[in-house]
C-alpha cells in the first residue's frame, strides 16, 4: 500500500544510512575551504524576488519558470534558487567591502539548500544541496585559477577522479555586444530548424540558445561562431593568464566555446566540471567569473569570482568511491535480566567518556541483539551478564574482525578509542 503522505515530488529525505556521505563532504568542504581561507556565510532561505530577476537574469529558465515564489503580506519572496545573489546582497547589506584591500578579497562559502522548479529525473531535484564560494575583490585572473584549483583538490580528496573540467571565456559587456550581433546572424537562416524554445531565446538573448538541451538542436549548434572569436583584448588577456595559471597548477581543462552557463550575471571566465558517472544531469559544479554584479546590486564596482556544486551529485560519486555510514561504536548486548539492569548504568558511564553506545530497552534475545549490531554497523559487542557483572571484566567483541578480548571498563574505552 502506498503510504497517504510521501516528500513532495523532486525532494527527498537523506536517510541515516546515506548520512556517512553527506558529512564527509560537508566536512572536507569546511576543511579543504578554510585552508584557503573561505569564511562561512549563511544567509536567508528567501529573498527577495527582485534580488533573483535582477541578477540571474529575465531571459534565464530559472527566473522563467523555476522560481517558488510566494507573496506574504504582500512582498513578493523566493525560495533562493543560487546563492549567489544573496551572498553579494549580504556582502552590499553589510558593507563587507569595506576590509577589501588589493590583493585580499572576501572569501566566503556556504552549504545548503536551493530550490528550483524543474521537472525531476536522476540528478535534478527541487530542493537540492549546493555547497559553493563567492570571492569578492579580486579582479586577478589569479583568483579565477586558485578558486579552480581549490575545487579541485576537494575533488581530488572525495576520490571523485572521473571528472572533464570545461573552460570558456564570454568576455566582458563589449564582447557580449559583438558576439551577439555575429550570433544572431548566423541563427537567422537556422531558426527554423531550431526547436520553439530556441526560437524565442534568439529573440529574448541570443547566447541563451547554449542553454537548449535538444540533442539535435546541440549539434546544430555546435557550428555556430565561437564567442572566443569576439572577445576584448583584455578579456583575451585574463582568459589566457587564467588558462597558463591552471597549466601551472597541473589542473588539465578542456576549452569548450560552446559553454555559456544558464544565468545572466556571468562576465569573462565560465566554468563547469562535469562526471561521465552522473548520467544525462552530468554537471558536478559550475561557475565563473561575475564582474558588475555588486553595481547591479546597489554596491560599489567590486569583481566577483565564484562556484557551487550539487551535493546529491557529489554524495552519488563520493559514495561510489567508497564511505560508509558513521558506526555507532558499540552495542551492548545484555545476558539476562541481571546484565540488562546493570549495562543502563554502564552503557551511561561509557557515553560519558566520549563514546557511542547503544543498547535495548527491554530484554531482548540474544540473536536479536546481534542482528541489531549489525543493522547499526556497530564496531563491537560488549557482553554483560551475572558472571561478567561478578569479575568485572566484559567480553568486546570486534565485530570487523570477530576478535573478542576480555576487558575491565577502562579497557572497553581504550579498545574502542584505538580502534
Ligand atoms: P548552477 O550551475 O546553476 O550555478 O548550479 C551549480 C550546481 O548545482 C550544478 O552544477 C549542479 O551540480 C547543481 N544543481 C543545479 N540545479 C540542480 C537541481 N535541480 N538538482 C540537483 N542539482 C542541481 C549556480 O547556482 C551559481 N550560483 C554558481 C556560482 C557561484 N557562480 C558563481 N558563484
Amino acid at each position: 500500500m502506498a503510504p497517504r503522505f510521501q516528500a513532495p515530488r523532486g525532494t527527498h529525505d537523506i536517510l541515516p544510512d546515506e548520512i556517512g556521505a553527506w558529512r564527509r563532504i560537508e566536512s572536507a568542504t569546511r576543511e579543504v575551504f578554510e585552508r584557503y581561507g573561505f569564511r562561512e556565510i549563511r544567509t536567508p532561505i528567501f529573498e527577495s524576488t527582485e534580488l533573483f530577476t535582477r541578477s540571474v537574469g529575465t531571459s534565464t529558465d530559472i527566473v522563467r519558470k523555476e522560481m517558488y515564489t510566494l507573496s506574504a503580506g504582500g512582498e513578493s519572496m523566493t525560495l533562493r534558487p543560487e546563492a549567489t545573489a544573496p551572498v553579494v546582497r549580504a556582502f552590499v547589506e553589510h558593507a563587507l567591502y569595506r576590509t577589501i584591500a588589493e590583493g585580499y578579497p572576501e572569501r566566503f562559502y556556504y552549504l545548503g539548500p536551493m530550490f528550483r522548479y524543474e521537472r525531476p529525473q536522476k540528478g535534478r531535484q527541487r530542493q537540492f544541496h549546493q555547497l559553493g564560494v563567492e570571492v569578492l575583490g579580486a579582479p586577478e585572473p589569479l583568483a579565477d585559477a586558485e578558486t579552480i584549483e581549490m575545487v579541485w583538490s576537494l575533488l581530488t580528496s572525495l576520490g571523485i577522479e572521473d571528472r572533464e573540467l570545461r573552460l570558456n571565456s564570454i568576455g566582458d559587456d563589449d564582447t557580449r555586444g559583438r558576439y551577439r550581433a555575429a550570433l544572431t546572424q548566423w541563427l537567422a537562416p537556422n531558426l527554423p530548424l531550431l526547436c520553439e524554445d530556441c526560437r524565442r531565446r534568439a529573440e529574448d538573448n541570443p547566447l541563451r540558445v547554449f542553454d537548449c538541451k535538444v540533442e539535435a538542436d546541440r549539434r546544430l549548434l555546435a557550428k555556430a561562431p565561437s564567442v572566443l572569436d569576439h572577445l576584448s583584448d583584455a578579456a583575451a588577456e585574463h582568459f589566457a593568464a587564467v588558462r597558463s595559471a591552471l597549466d601551472g597548477y597541473g589542473v588539465p581543462y578542456v576549452v569548450d566555446p560552446r559553454l555559456v552557463r544558464g544565468l545572466d550575471y556571468y562576465r569573462r571566465t565560465v566554468f563547469e566540471v562535469v562526471s561521465t558517472g552522473l548520467g544525462a544531469q552530468n554537471a558536478i559544479l559550475g561557475g565563473g567569473r561575475y564582474d558588475g554584479l555588486v553595481e547591479e546590486l546597489g554596491g560599489p564596482a567590486v569583481p566577483g569570482f565564484g562556484f557551487a556544486a550539487g551535493m546529491e551529485r557529489l554524495a552519488s560519486l563520493a559514495s561510489r568511491a567508497g564511505s560508509g555510514a558513521p558506526a555507532t561504536d558499540l552495542l551492548l548486548v545484555a545476558l539476562g535480566p541481571a546484565g540488562f539492569g546493570a549495562g543502563i548504568g554502564l552503557a551511561r558511564r561509557l557515553r560519558a567518556r566520549g563514546l557511542s553506545v547503544a543498547t535495548s530497552l527491554a530484554l531482548r534475545p540474544l540473536s536479536a541483539q546481534l542482528k541489531r549490531a549489525e543493522r547499526l554497523r556497530a564496531r563491537f559487542a560488549l557482553f554483560v551478564g551475572e558472571g561478567e557483572l561478578a569479575r568485572g571484566r566484559f567480553g568486546l567483541k570486534d565485530l570487523a574482525t570477530g576478535e573478542q578480548i576480555d576487558v575491565d571498563e577502562d579497557g572497553i574505552a581504550d579498545a574502542v578509542r584505538k580502534a
